[in-house]
């Protein structure tokens, strides 16, 4: 549950005019971590279930900047909670340690993705019984 309890919703500064929308979303600010990476998600069909993944490393925020998906997150401790995003001025936070799949994908979806590190394939566990195992040994 440890990990659970840190998910969250965050809402960014909008500051739209008569031009148009402008989100904002500024490190140690709006997003609770330095951000050394950013990539982006699109095209993904409405079938298809990314992520399947925890990190030992890096924290994220995934904004849907177009469109609409769900991230489905689980702490390895039998809890699971399910976050749609759909709005641009919204994201949700995701901390070390916790299981992610990203799902639903709409066919405008662009989904933002921050990152508090440099890419690692290292820091990943791609394997969820081996996620459970880590976590329960974290426990100990
Ligand atoms: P993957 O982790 O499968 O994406 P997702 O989490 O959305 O399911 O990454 C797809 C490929 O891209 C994989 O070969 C690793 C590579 N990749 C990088 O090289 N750098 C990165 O920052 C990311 C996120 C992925």
């Amino acid at each position: 549950m440890h990990n659970m309890n840190k998910v969250k919703m965050l809402e960014f500064p909008q500051l739209g005019d008569e031009r148009g929308h402008l989100v904002i979303a500024e490190a140690m600010k709006d997003v609770p971590f330095e951000i050394k990476r950013v990539f982006y998600i699109y095209g993904s069909d409405a079938d298809v279930v990314r992520g399947q993944h925890a990190n030992k490393e890096t924290e994220f925020v995934l904004i849907n900047v177009a469109g609409k998906s769900k991230v489905k997150v689980k702490d390895g401790e039998g809890n699971e909670a399910i976050y749609c995003l759909n709005r641009p001025h919204t994201g949700v936070y995701l901390p070390t340690m916790i299981w992610k799949d990203m799902y639903d994908f709409s066919d405008d979806s662009v989904l933002l993705v921050l990152a508090s590190t440099h890419y690692n394939p290292d820091e990943y566990i791609r394997n969820y019984d081996e996620f459970v195992k880590v976590i329960s040994e974290d426990m100990d």
